[in-house]
């Protein structure tokens, strides 16, 4: 990370507010968040950022979504051709799909029940803020663990996971940093658009499962 940036968030995401994400996204929030044409324009636009980062080399690869809501980037990954998981672990964002086609999975991405080796990428946009917040909670702790294991479980060799998320400073950015090199063999780093600008700045985790 070279360039110099500043945390300053003045407004409170809900992730501060509400302990479970299934408290924030329901009812009226849920419906809204679903049918927005400008957060699915947002969420596409990240999915394009993240299929940049991880240079997937084939055409058909199999990616997994994770924490993919109403399926914003898991559709638009499977209509430019990737075969594509998507899970979530509220159900009533599962109703957006069309099922058959996308089949999606209703579980924890902590523990996602897959065999090994098997995503040739894996994407998770705007999620992991949900699951670790706390440097101080150790069940975040547990659960932010598990997740990265099991992505490195399920993940073949010589692929990449690519993580969107909203951290609330940089001191849980290098906690997430600290906890992968230490339970996992990733190789990775973070990845900062638009640094200076609190509104357009985007943060991706990437990390590399090498053979
Ligand atoms: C802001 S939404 C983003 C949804 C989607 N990725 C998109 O681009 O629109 C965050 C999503 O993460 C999901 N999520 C949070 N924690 C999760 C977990 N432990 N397992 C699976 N999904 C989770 C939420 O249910 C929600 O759908």
């Amino acid at each position: 990370m070279n360039e110099k940036y500043y945390f300053n968030v003045k407004r409170k995401r809900p992730e501060e507010i509400y302990t479970k994400v299934s408290d924030y996204f329901r009812g009226e929030i849920l419906n809204q968040y679903a049918a927005s044409k400008s957060m699915m324009r947002i969420q596409e636009n990240i999915a394009i950022r993240a299929l940049e980062l991880l240079e997937l080399q084939k055409k058909d690869a199999l990616i997994l979504d994770a924490g993919c809501g109403p399926g914003f980037a898991a559709m638009f990954l499977r209509e430019i051709g990737y075969r594509t998981v998507a899970l979530d672990i509220i159900s009533e964002f599962l109703n957006y799909y069309d099922i058959k086609d996308l089949n999606p999975i209703i579980t924890d991405m902590c523990f996602p029940p897959f065999k090994s080796n098997i995503f040739d990428a894996i994407i998770s946009i705007s999620a992991l803020q949900w699951i670790y917040r706390d440097i101080h909670d150790n069940y975040m702790l547990y659960l932010l663990k598990n997740l990265f294991k099991s992505f490195f479980q399920i993940l073949k060799p010589n692929s990449r996971v690519i993580v969107q998320f909203y951290p609330k400073n940089q001191e849980i950015m290098e906690k997430i940093g600290k906890i992968i090199a230490d339970n996992t063999d990733f190789k990775g780093n973070f990845i900062i658009d638009n640094p200076k600008s609190q509104k357009k700045r985007k943060i991706y985790l990437l990390l590399n499962k090498e053979e």
